[in-house]
């Protein structure tokens, strides 16, 4: 037996790694930057300034003279993109999302600010219906209350040309009707914007961590929750979540995303297995919503919890996180 003046004869001492902050910065696998990171943002019509949503500490609905110089603060913290997400009045939501396809929708004019005084910023457009829907589903409701697959592809198609037309650089679908990113490629394609990316929301779960997003864009229910489990994926599965993704890539999408992402991690990763393409994931409202609310009660210390989440979010896999955290954190990042 070897002999030992110090006490327990250990040939390996794991915590020798972890003995300083020096030590720890070398063996350290995981580096969140402030590239990885796609600041979701919301905006309205009308002048103003801009209007806090309560269930979202720190996150606001933009004008879009507010939304420029938030782009501008963006860019200079080296924050590659933005994902945007408009905020429709109620007055002009019907059950055909006729103001998607308004060329007074908002969103449009709000693109065209952004690329205008940013042009290197990316500009992520989301392509689905509920912000101007009145029952607040993705898509077209069918005869009983289904909501109809290959005609809301269509409308999306459109949506997504516009979208592109005004300067969106990415049109991102996040509805989960089927067939909808071959659609959107080739509308895109014949209308010759080939240089249009597509970031699919291919494992898109029927999540309860979506709440405080639909008081953001005012898509929320007071009589019913929106029920979404006949079109975005049931939590239980992870093999449907690989299936989505080789589909979304044979329709021919540049980008694939997990949302949510930090009950989701175990999808991130076999994602990440399984797929060439880059990966995004999204921590997504609730997500946000539950570490301010734990903080504010004492319960948890809000930064570290905050970085821990986005770490875990990329350790799994993710290439790139959309987060409303995206803003405070970039300037604490390489
Ligand atoms: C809707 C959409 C949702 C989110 C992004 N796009 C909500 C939903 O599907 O009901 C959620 C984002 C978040 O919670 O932060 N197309």
């Amino acid at each position: 037996m070897s002999t030992n003046r110090d006490g327990l004869d250990l040939l390996r001492r794991m915590r020798r790694n972890r003995a300083t902050p020096a030590v720890r910065s070398l063996v350290r696998e995981t580096i969140l930057s402030r590239a990885d990171l796609i600041q979701p943002l919301f905006v309205r019509a009308g002048e103003g300034g801009a209007e806090p949503v309560g269930s979202m500490p720190g996150v606001v609905r933009h004008t879009v003279a507010t939304l420029v110089e938030e782009c501008r603060k963006l860019e200079e913290n080296g924050i590659p993109a933005v994902a945007i997400f408009p905020c429709i009045e109620g007055s002009k939501k019907d059950p055909l999302a006729t103001h998607a396809h308004d060329s007074g929708n908002i969103l449009f004019p709000a693109i065209r600010a952004m690329k205008s005084a940013c042009p290197n910023l990316l500009v992520i457009a989301d392509v689905a219906l509920d912000p101007y829907t009145d029952h607040g589903h993705d898509g077209l409701l069918d005869q009983r209350g289904g909501v109809e697959n290959d005609r809301t592809v269509e409308a999306l198609c459109r949506l997504a040309l516009s979208q592109a037309e005004a300067g969106a650089d990415i049109v991102a679908p996040s509805d989960m009707m089927d067939g909808r990113v071959k659609a959107i490629r080739s509308a895109l394609d014949a209308a010759g914007s080939h240089q249009i990316g597509i970031l699919a929301y291919a494992a898109k779960y029927a999540s309860a961590y979506y709440g405080p997003f639909r008081d953001a864009v005012k898509s929320a229910r007071v009589d019913a929750p929106l029920d979404k489990r006949g079109y975005q994926m049931d939590p239980a599965n992870v093999r449907e979540a690989l299936l989505e993704v080789k589909l979304d890539e044979q329709e021919g999408a540049d980008m694939v995303m997990v949302k949510p992402a930090g009950a989701y991690l175990d999808v991130i990763r076999a994602v990440r297995e399984t797929t060439l393409l880059p990966l995004a994931a999204y921590q997504v409202s609730g997500e946000y919503a539950q570490i301010h609310a734990a903080a504010r009660l004492g319960w948890l210390d809000y930064a570290s919890t905050r970085d821990e989440s986005l770490l875990a979010i990329k350790r799994a896999g993710a290439d790139m996180i959309l987060t409303y955290f995206a803003a405070e954190v970039a300037p604490l990042l390489a």
